[in-house]
């Protein structure tokens, strides 16, 4: 019998619609475009809640020193603000400039992150609630960043705290209206300029709170870009400050209407939107926004797979799944052996993403354990190790030789239907949930090459898969590959959907080899 795909690829697949699809094709298409510019690793398109949280901590450091060196009355503000484009050497400007960039590109970022993941379709299930906490974030960020200009209490700053006061009012939920604070010939009063302070500093504050409530499900959140995506992000921001200087506009009078003002698009945008229809319009769009923005997570999802099983008596409390597990789905409880001292993983199901990693990294799925069913610590119901190891050696008995070549590939890379007489493909959930170990036992089972196909760096659909494959297949990480003498050593493609041509390519390549391997061994043999 000629290989076959197996049926996990199509069911993995069939809740993907051709819409959501076309989507994932798209990102996909961008990071590919990108990935030779900045390398896979370091792609700023897959690491977009990374950039968010280091331009917040940019905001942070910079506005820290802002509030130090500058006078926060509202009389005073004006000029001391102004007064930076004084400071010797620029620093002024740059700093200035680094604290109203940063805030720009949170917001660019921002946008690109929740498109991302959205046309990831990365709101259902586990993430369901990373997305919905998610949101609140971009409401303190857009309320703190607005709040930021009328600390210069500049036209520009003027324009915007009445256009806010004139919008909130048009909810008549405030006994007195809020713009009466603004109105013509009156100074502005220091209570007032201390709310602006509080919407400015306090919500970031909540902001940081918030994200820590966003990010509680992931472990190892990539909480910073890579060093070179930070600095060179960093350098791009103090370059743009100096080439283009953030300068204040002229101070507020509240006796007149500011005229011919330089509008920031990406965070003022509301005003100009506001002048151009109503409160009450724009009242509705920022409500269907939000609506837009919550209900993907509500929507009827696919059904949710099977979560991951513990098999206490096979798990010795080694903590590797502990370690792996990508969404902190894993705890360690007192072994049900009741054995003194003895631990042993506990999955909460709430919290597992299906990912099937922790199979991957558990020492009792290794495929030499046991002849007949292998039953492991910790395993996928969906398709077990056992299934893995069962579909292995059938395949590669059905296939005619001399040339075996077996293909352990993730249904969420490139898509593989593999038909050729000389290839079994063996399906994974996600690449780290091949057991390395199995590389050596499909060539002692009689496989001439072994090809690993998972997706590219940074790609990973459950975020940490590929780095943990890559550190496991380069003896780095536990359970290490170990290659037995004289076998070959496993072929690796990082291939995402879309990249099936260079899996083809390799598996050629491994048949060459494999080729001249088998006619060694025949020149030998006679
Ligand atoms: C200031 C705002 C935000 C910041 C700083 C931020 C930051 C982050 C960070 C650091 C991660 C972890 C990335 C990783 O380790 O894989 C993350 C994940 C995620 N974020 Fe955000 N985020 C923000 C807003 C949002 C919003 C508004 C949404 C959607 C409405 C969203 C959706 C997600 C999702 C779904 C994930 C999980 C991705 C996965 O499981 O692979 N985020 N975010
Ligand atoms: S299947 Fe994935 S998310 Fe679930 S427990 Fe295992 S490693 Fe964690
Ligand atoms: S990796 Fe396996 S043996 Fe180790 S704690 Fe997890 S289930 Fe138990």
């Amino acid at each position: 019998m000629p290989a076959q795909a197996s049926p996990t690829h199509a069911a993995v697949r069939a809740g993907v619609t051709p819409t959501s699809a076309r989507c994932a094709a798209l990102v996909r298409w961008l990071e590919h475009r990108l990935d030779p510019v900045f390398g896979a690793a370091g792609n700023p398109l897959k690491h977009l809640g990374a950039l968010a949280v280091l331009l917040l901590w940019i905001l942070l450091a910079t506005g820290v020193v802002l509030f130090v060196v500058l006078d926060t009355s509202a009389a005073g503000a004006h000029a001391s603000i102004a007064g930076l484009v004084q400071v010797p050497l620029g620093l002024g400007l740059v700093l200035r400039g680094l604290h109203r960039y940063s805030a720009d590109a949170l917001v660019l970022v921002l946008a690109l992150h929740i498109a991302r993941e959205w046309a990831l379709g990365r709101y259902t299930h586990v993430r369901r609630p990373i997305w919905l906490t998610g949101v609140p974030l971009v409401l303190l960020v857009f309320a703190s960043a607005i709040g930021g200009f009328w600390l210069n209490w500049d036209r520009l700053g003027q324009y915007s705290a009445v256009s806010t006061a004139e919008w909130l009012d048009a909810l008549g939920l405030f006994g007195a209206p809020l713009a009466r604070n603004f109105l013509s010939g009156q100074a502005l009063g220091e209570r007032l300029f201390t709310l602006f302070l509080f919407v400015h500093i306090g919500l970031p504050l909540m902001l940081m709170f918030g994200l820590w409530f966003h990010v509680q499900r992931l472990a190892r959140a990539d909480w910073l870009p890579p060093r070179a995506l930070s600095a060179g992000t960093l350098v791009a921001l103090v370059l743009l400050s100096l080439a283009l200087p953030v300068t204040s506009q002229e101070a507020a009078d509240l006796s007149s209407l500011p005229e011919r003002l330089r509008m920031d698009w990406l965070i003022l945008f509301i005003h100009p939107l506001l002048d151009a229809t109503s409160p009450a319009f724009v009242w509705l769009l920022v409500f269907a926004l939000l609506v837009a923005l919550l209900l993907p997570p509500l929507l009827p999802a696919r059904p949710r797979p099977a979560v991951a099983e513990v098999q206490p008596e096979h798990c010795s409390g080694c903590e590797r799944c502990f370690d792996d597990c990508p969404y902190s789905a894993i705890t360690m409880v007192a072994h049900a052996s009741g054995k003194p001292g003895a631990r042993m993983a506990q999955v909460d199901p709430d919290l597992c993403a299906s990912c099937g990693i922790c199979a991957g990294s558990c020492p009792s799925s290794t495929p030499f354990r046991s002849i007949h069913e292998l039953v492991t610590g910790i395993d996928m119901p969906q398709r077990s190790v056992d299934t893995l190891r069962g579909e292995l050696l059938q395949g590669l008995a059905a296939l005619p030789g001399p040339s075996k070549l077996v293909v352990f590939g993730c249904v969420e890379g490139a898509a593989l239907h593999l038909q050729a007489r000389d290839v079994v493909q063996v399906d994974l959930i996600c690449a780290a949930m091949l057991p390395p170990s199995f590389v050596d036992y499909a060539v002692r089972a009689g496989a001439s090459g072994v090809l690993i196909a998972a997706c590219r760096e940074g790609a990973c659909a459950y975020r940490l898969g590929q780095r943990w494959s890559a550190e496991r297949l380069a003896g780095r990480r536990e359970p290490r590959f170990k290659r037995s003498e004289g076998a070959p050593p496993p072929s690796v493609v990082w291939a995402d959907p879309g990249d099936e041509a260079a899996v083809h390519a390799r598996l050629d390549e491994l048949r060459r080899q494999a080729a001249g391997n088998t006619a060694c061994i025949e020149e030998f043999a006679s």
